[in-house]
């Protein structure tokens, strides 16, 4: 149906029919619904009628091809006007074959990977009968003590934007959602700035200039729909002062107004109705009336919208044509993917059986498993040598809680184990697992079985982490150590002298003291997914090179939060050659720098780069600079390299970050080779917003660098004209 025949079919509409299109609920409310779906979020009392359920716009939560096939069958039949029900889920880093999460998938700075993800992620949903995802999750995130940011590539807003172009790709395809089923629609979420909690606390207060949002916190949003995502789902946060489901300024000034965008605009679950709990609305009518006016056209399992809509339209305190907008939102969206010409798309229970959690699918986590790990510290200890006998002990030696939060159908039992994956591995008796323990507690029998396994071996393989509901949604922590029972495990069993590797599955940086310190490896794993013990086996037997490169800094402590490494400079920057100095910006009990740098990885082999080379000490608009650099792998072992290309603009109209990523490219290289990598730079990646938010760039001097983090570095600068 064309536009014309949409608004024909929207003009048919009863204002009650109009409102309730806008309503999404769980499927439990739904006939014929086999189970309830995923429940993400509080279920309260909703006073939701038979009859706004059977004019319902959409479901959330509900998967599979015949569930959906029966909700959608029976839905039609009651459907006076045979407008089809949309089917949304969060399908955040994998369906059924469960990939890294996103901060892990961020650090194997993959993009055609992480595209790749998506586009299995979307077969394997919309097989499913799943029309639309919850994701990308694209919020910028500097405080690891939040739990969602498990669910982010990082701190960083350009590789953040290039991470939501490649996901949307790979959700969406190229305008194909009609005519290919294989596809589902993307939703970029939470807008805006839901990653910047005060303290850290889930749900809490995010505060800051606009200035500060725009040039960090909304380009990621932006890039999702500059690359076509058709929806976008606001967040439960207040933005200076009014929540942003109801906030005017932000969705029809910035995202409607002043980026165009037309697609559907989402809450987050009850987010409408908890302007009430803000202090933004005294009742269910005045926050309808607040996020109608705000023009969130879904409201997600509150009833604010259906109660109080057509009264607020009758009273003439809302015009209709606000309502119509916002139906016709939604109905061009149910157009764009195709269910008024075929309401079941592509739910196909006999496919289902033969796509989801299919070898391919399964190869394709494991290869972004294994460049999502990141070799925190190696000291001779990795890979494992052949002919040693390892005891591998600690929580997650044996364990499948490795899929993450926000695994969505996937299942722990699918997940290949880590024990499971070596013992296939490693020589028969090679192999001594220790396992059994939770996180947070060790059985005195459980701790004399893992000593007893340390004594008689020759290396000792530590797997430790956080279990998977200490990250994600409604997970924050105050203490970002590991649980005391695996702090204390390290130290007992340092007492054999015997080398230790340490492998962390966990969904947030930790502070990582009486960890890094004390053992002689480190591999930051993260939640691999489903055939993350594979691919850890496979890093730690050296089968594979690590490669994975930090996106988020790790901390000396939670005291140092937040820190990430586009910081500025301050007026009173420490000199690291006069530490003793007071009056400097610094503490007097840990270092400024992180533990660990954003852009940082090891590797088997070691990477050296020089001759930095400039086109020219001058650029302009009309004059891009470009670099060139020499990287050389100078050891033994082929590996990947991920060149990180960093500016500085030294003076601005405001205070500009110490650094800021502008570039990176991946390479290869076998042991010796040497590759030169050249980088274009526009005056375009120059640009910020200025304290009367121009975007525009400044003549003067820019330093530039280039290395494998964004710490160690080669330096040079140019001048911009
Ligand atoms: C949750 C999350 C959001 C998710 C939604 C639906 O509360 O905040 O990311 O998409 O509800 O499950």
């Amino acid at each position: 149906m064309d536009n014309q025949q949409l608004t024909a079919l929207l003009q048919q509409m009863t204002l009650e029919e109009k409102t309730a299109q806008l309503l999404q609920l769980t499927a439990h409310l739904h006939e014929g619904a086999g189970s309830e779906g995923q429940v993400t979020g509080p279920m309260e009392e909703m006073g939701i009628t038979e009859q706004m359920v059977a004019a319902s716009g959409s479901v959330l939560g509900l998967s599979g091809a015949k569930d959906i096939i029966q909700v959608q069958k029976s839905y039609m039949e009651h459907s006076r006007l045979g407008i089809p029900l949309m089917f949304m889920a969060d399908v955040v880093h994998g369906f059924k074959t469960i990939f890294p999460i996103p901060l892990a998938m961020g650090c194997s700075w993959d993009l055609q990977l992480a595209e790749k993800s998506a586009a299995i992620a979307a077969k394997e949903s919309a097989v499913s009968g799943i029309h639309v995802t919850f994701a990308p999750m694209v919020d910028l995130v500097r405080d690891p003590r939040w739990g969602r940011v498990m669910e982010t590539t990082g701190e960083d807003p350009y590789l953040n934007s290039m991470f939501a172009r490649a996901f949307v790709r790979g959700y969406q395809g190229k305008d194909e959602l009609k005519e290919n089923t294989d596809r589902m629609a993307a939703c970029v979420k939470h807008f805006a700035a839901y990653g910047a909690p005060e303290g850290g606390r889930e749900y809490n207060t995010v505060d800051m200039s606009e200035r500060q949002l725009r040039e960090y916190y909304l380009p990621a949003y932006k890039a999702a729909l500059d690359e076509g995502c058709e929806m976008v789902m606001s967040s439960f946060n207040t933005v200076d002062g009014i929540p942003a489901t109801g906030n005017e300024q932000l969705m029809r000034g910035i995202l409607r107004g002043e980026w165009g965008f037309d697609g559907v605009l989402i809450s987050d679950w009850a987010s409408i109705r908890e302007m009430i709990a803000h202090g933004a609305a005294a009742d269910d009518r005045e926050a309808a009336y607040r996020a109608m006016r705000a023009g969130v056209d879904i409201e997600m399992m509150t009833p604010c919208y259906v109660r109080h809509l057509p009264e607020l339209v009758q009273s003439g305190q809302l015009a209709e044509t606000l309502i119509d907008e916002a139906v016709l939102r939604i109905l061009q969206l149910k157009e764009k993917l195709g269910l008024f010409d075929n309401p079941l798309r592509g739910a196909d229970p006999e496919r289902e059986g033969e796509v989801l959690f299919c070898a391919e699918h399964r190869q394709a986590s494991y290869d972004l498993a294994a460049k999502s790990c990141v070799l925190l510290k190696n000291e001779g200890v990795l890979p494992l040598k052949p002919h040693h006998k390892v005891a591998l002990i600690g929580p997650f030696a044996d364990s499948d809680d490795i899929l993450g939060w926000w695994s969505c159908v996937g299942v722990k039992e699918d997940a290949t184990k880590l024990s499971t994956a070596l013992a296939e591995r490693m020589q028969e008796g090679a192999l001594l697992v220790a396992a059994g323990c939770s996180p947070h507690q060790m059985s005195a029998e459980q701790l004399s079985s893992a000593l007893e396994a340390a004594q008689s071996a020759d290396v000792i393989v530590l797997a430790l982490g956080e279990d998977s509901a200490m990250s994600g949604e409604g997970a924050s922590r105050t203490d970002i150590r590991l649980p005391e029972a695996q702090l204390a495990l390290i130290k007992q069993l340092k007492t054999f002298g015997k080398p230790i590797a340490t492998v962390l599955f966990n969904g947030r940086p930790l502070d990582l003291h009486g960890v890094l310190d004390e053992v002689d490896a480190v591999l930051e794993a993260w939640y691999p997914g489903s055939e993350g013990g594979a691919a850890v086996a496979d890093i730690l037997l050296g089968h594979v090179n690590p490669s994975g490169k930090l996106t988020m800094s790790f901390p000396q402590s939670v005291g140092q939060v937040p820190v990430y490494y586009n910081h500025f400079n301050t007026g009173r920057p420490l000199d690291p050659l006069k530490l003793e100095e007071r009056y400097v910006s610094k503490y007097i009990d840990s270092a400024n720098e992180p533990l660990l740098p954003f852009g940082f990885g090891l590797s088997y082999t070691t990477f050296a780069y020089s001759e930095l080379a400039l086109s020219s000490k001058e650029m302009s608009a009309a004059q891009p600079l470009f670099i060139r650099v020499n990287v050389t792998n100078t050891g033994l072992t082929a590996g990947v390299e991920t060149v990180q290309l960093y500016v500085r603009d030294v003076t601005g109209e405001v205070v500009r970050p110490l650094r800021e990523l502008k570039g990176f490219e991946q390479l290869e290289l076998a042991p010796g080779e040497s590759r030169v990598v050249t980088f274009q730079l526009t005056e375009e990646q120059l640009r910020y917003h200025h304290s009367d938010l121009r975007f525009t760039s400044d003549p003067g001097t820019f330093h530039l660098y280039v290395g494998g983090n964004s710490r160690d570095t080669l330096m040079s600068s140019f001048t911009l004209m």
